[in-house]
């Protein structure tokens, strides 16, 4: 059993919380939280204790590993605590704030022996996805050509999430170039065009949509379709086309239910309604892969340099919307 201690409790603590609980091979011992009432929720129905204090989780003796969901911001500084502490860590993305504080928590993590470090950029391990990979990785499609990733979620998150998350591009974005970068390798230019329809992101200087090209080094080319909103639900797709076919992942549904008539043909049911029912099985599969890493010593992945690789990409997106231009990146 790994015992394991949640940092968090909001949307995506919720989320780690109730896999830890349910996973056979780990216990949730602790969750951490400042605001008291969130933290109970999540610890008091699996029997687990609550801090106030992120801290406790890394002096516990009876915590193995952190799984680390507080604000962006706090990332790299509990990262470093925890590992100085010898606990093994799964944060979730972004890494850090920033290129530079990713790199320098990269430099420091390097410098001390240290338990595994795992990056929750989880579609990694979603079955869809990752099973599309494996197939263009195979060479099932040829050679691979073009990515094209669509991933909408149906409403932008509060003003205070927003304040903290240091924009679309390493806020949301960030899945997809981590994606593009498991199915297309180093990618070496980005161009991205941001939207600014919605007047309560335009006001806070955010994007709340883009279009982003990235050019990898093998070639080819993705394109990545991204909107804060969307009327029909958490729409997530995507498409590898290469010279010998496509492999095609499309959004799932509750069921596969569809009605035939005489009028046409209908799916019954809407999109899987945002991240924590969408990718139910990739927070599981990913706690799974996380504690072979700390039991059994199997590879890390993602990494904290997938964490700063994916942050160099969102950098150069939000430059390249900026400015209008094509910016080159080297990983
Ligand atoms: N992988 C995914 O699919 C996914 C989905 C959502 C969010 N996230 C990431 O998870 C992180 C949190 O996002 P969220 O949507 O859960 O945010 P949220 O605002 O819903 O929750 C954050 C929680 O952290 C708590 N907190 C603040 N300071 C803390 C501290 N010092 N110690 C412990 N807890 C503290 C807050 O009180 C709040 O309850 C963000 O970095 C976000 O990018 C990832």
């Amino acid at each position: 059993m790994l015992r394991i201690a949640v940092i968090g409790a909001g949307r995506i603590g919720k989320v780690h919380a109730a896999t830890v609980a349910a996973h056979p091979q780990a216990q949730l011992v602790l969750v951490c939280d400042p605001i008291e009432d969130a933290a109970k929720a999540l610890a008091e129905p699996h029997g687990a204790r609550t801090s106030a204090d992120a801290n406790d989780a890394f002096t516990s003796d009876d915590v193995d590993a952190v799984v680390i969901g507080s604000p962006t911001p706090l990332h790299a500084e509990h990262v470093l605590a925890a590992t100085r502490a010898g606990k093994a860590v799964l944060c979730e993305k972004p890494v850090a704030s920033s290129v530079e504080a990713a790199r320098q928590l990269a430099a420091e993590l390097a410098t001390f022996e240290h338990p595994p470090v795992m990056v929750g950029f989880q579609r990694r391990y979603d079955p869809s996805i990752a099973k599309a990979q494996r197939l263009a990785a195979e060479g099932r499609v040829g050679r691979v050509e073009q990515l094209t990733i669509v991933s909408r979620d149906p409403a932008p998150p509060s003003a205070e999430y927003l304040a903290q998350s240091g924009g679309v591009f390493k806020d949301m974005v960030i899945h997809d170039f981590d994606e593009a970068r498991f199915f297309l390798g180093d990618i070496v230019s980005v161009t991205s065009i941001g939207q600014k329809l919605d007047p309560a992101l335009a006001s806070v200087d955010d994007f709340d949509g883009a279009v982003t090209m990235l050019k990898a080094a093998s070639g080819a080319v993705a394109v990545i379709k991204n909107t804060r909103h969307c009327a029909t639900g958490y729409d997530q797709k995507v498409e590898v086309f290469g010279s010998e076919g496509e492999v095609v992942a499309e959004n799932l549904r509750a069921t596969s239910i569809q009605v035939n008539d005489a009028n046409g043909s209908a799916q019954q049911e809407v999109y899987l309604d945002f991240f924590l029912e969408r990718y139910a099985d990739a927070y599981r599969d990913e706690l799974t892969a996380f504690i072979d890493a700390v039991n059994n010593g199997t590879p890390v992945t993602p990494t904290v340099e997938d964490g700063v690789a994916a942050l160099v990409l969102a950098e150069a997106a939000e430059r390249s919307a900026r400015t209008g231009t094509t910016v080159e990146v080297q990983l």
